[in-house]
């Protein structure tokens, strides 16, 4: 029985921001340096920056990338980073020497370079509400004051105009340096808003939250009124102690949990009348928490064998495999249908650890995630549509805690394009080793490209030198009602209709 989707083209749920597809990048183990930034690296340009890694990162159409942390910036002090005068300084949260090289115009730098928003995250562990504000000065403000002029004397006559600006990390947590209870948080977000908005009312803020009742009630009734967003983390794998991956199937099971944080979010924003002004943003999110035992914990690990170079098993290739593809195509899928209340949502990271990207001294791999945001960004149309389904074939499935969990195996994402024909369907099949059928009932015509990746295999992986992920192009013909499109095992589709692309 093939699985029957019916979308009506006039019922139009919302247009997505294109800030869906984001990403983050922490000055962690090997994505800042080594990574994107490696001067002397016969790949990197002027700047030190790694034009391979700008390129495949404009292919994605990276839209907006948060920095510097993560826990990192929760004791970082932004003007240790700019200027002549570049101190090491240890960092804290992530126990190693910091050099500093890479500071805020680097930043910049790199963001105009690869033609996506920035958006800062500031120190609300150590830092205060005058250090945040005096950061904006320095980005901000045309000429007034030292901060600006400092920006000025740096070589950056322009203000960078940075709008989107991030109060805190997971200040919630024990493992963050200078964590904050309920009502100290609600209190900090609230004059750390209130001095970022008196030097440039044109920013946007959010605020370190979680799904928990108590910390959102406190945050949103002291501060609500300052913020345009709220950000919120997941990572549904939880081996930052272990490395010891789910398998697919506990992979799939975990995208039953996807919608869980943002349909709780929302009832709060809700039922306090916000879910108008303030939409979420998912500024860190990947199916797997990265590798860093040790650190995170009451006891620290003493030697560097025990919390420093397990790190290194972030990077191993093999690892991401057809399952964070499916995985990731689905949190997007989400990300499409929330496209009211989730404004940005940020991959973390984009280069190395989990990340989509990794770089090696001669080159990069595009791990198989790269590829879903290729899909997405490239093919996938920017009105989400109504629809629904009949017949969604479920699957019981172990979790990695080996409870048994029904899942649905096929999901699916309709949309249109603004000012443009054609429609296009994601479509993801979560099954191990069968096709499905999926029937499309639709007002549409014109011809039918299905644009996949599947892997020849739900381990398929790529490395240096081995690509087993890529994107592949299959044309069906013209779209006649009642089609029934056959979707491979483990795979992600976006299936186009009308869209004249061949
Ligand atoms: O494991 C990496 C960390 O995950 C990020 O620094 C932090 O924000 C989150 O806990």
């Amino acid at each position: 029985m093939p699985m029957k989707i019916h979308i009506d083209t006039r019922r139009i749920l919302g247009k997505r921001n294109p800030m869906i597809y984001g990403h983050f990048i922490e000055h962690f183990h090997r994505q800042i340096y080594g990574g994107v930034y490696d001067p002397g690296n016969p790949l990197s340009d002027e700047d030190g920056l790694r034009v391979d890694v700008l390129e495949a990162m404009k292919k994605i159409k990276v839209p907006v990338l948060r920095w510097p942390g993560g826990c990192f910036v929760s004791s970082y002090h932004w003007k240790d980073a700019v200027g002549e005068k570049r101190v090491p300084l240890f960092d804290k949260a992530w126990r190693v020497e910091e050099p500093n090289t890479f500071g805020t115009d680097e930043y910049i730098n790199m963001c105009r370079k690869v033609g996506c928003e920035p958006y800062i995250c500031t120190n609300a562990g150590t830092g205060t509400a005058e250090e945040m504000s005096d950061w904006v000065e320095y980005c901000n403000l045309p000429c007034e004051g030292q901060y600006a002029k400092w920006r000025i004397e740096n070589g950056h006559p322009e203000p960078y105009g940075v709008k989107y600006w991030s109060i805190g990390n997971e200040n919630y947590g024990f493992w963050e340096i200078g964590a904050k209870s309920c009502e100290e948080w609600g209190r900090l977000v609230a004059e750390s808003a209130k001095m970022i908005k008196h030097v440039d009312p044109r920013t946007e803020l959010s605020a370190a939250a979680l799904t928990d009742v108590e910390w959102n009630m406190n945050l949103l009734k002291s501060s609500g009124m300052f913020l345009n967003w709220i950000s919120i983390h997941d990572y549904w794998d939880p081996i930052h102690e272990t490395n010891d991956f789910a398998d697919y199937d506990a992979c799939m099971a975990y995208t039953e949990d996807i919608g869980i944080s943002v349909k709780k979010v929302r009832g709060l924003l809700e039922a306090l009348g916000l879910e108008k002004k303030i939409k979420i943003a998912y500024d860190e999110w990947n199916l797997r928490q990265w590798y860093h035992p040790n650190v995170h914990s009451v006891v620290q690990g003493v030697t560097k064998e025990e919390y420093l170079y397990p790190r290194d098993k972030n990077d191993i290739n093999s690892q991401y495999t057809m399952a964070d593809a499916i995985f990731t195509a689905c949190f997007l899928n989400m990300c499409n249908r929330n496209c009211d209340i989730i404004g940005m949502a940020n991959f973390a990271p984009i280069v190395n650890t989990r990340g989509c990207i990794y770089t090696y001294e001669d080159g990069i791999v595009l791990r198989s995630t790269y590829h879903v945001f290729d899909l997405y960004v490239n093919y996938l149309g920017d009105v989400v549509l109504d629809s629904w389904s009949e017949e969604n074939p479920v699957k019981v499935l172990k979790t990695a805690d080996g409870e048994e969990t029904e899942v649905r195996q096929i999901d699916v994402v309709a949309t249109a394009f603004a000012g443009k024909k054609g429609y296009a369907i994601a479509a993801v099949n979560k099954e191990k080793g069968d096709y499905q059928n999926l029937e499309l009932d639709i007002a549409a015509e014109g011809v039918v490209n299905v644009y996949y990746i599947g892997g020849c295999g739900v381990n398929a992986y790529n490395d240096i030198g081995r690509e087993e992920v890529t994107v592949q192009r299959e044309s069906l013909g013209n779209y006649r009602p009642g089609m029934k499109i056959c979707l491979r095992p483990h795979s992600v589709n976006i299936i186009r209709i009308g869209c004249g692309d061949y």
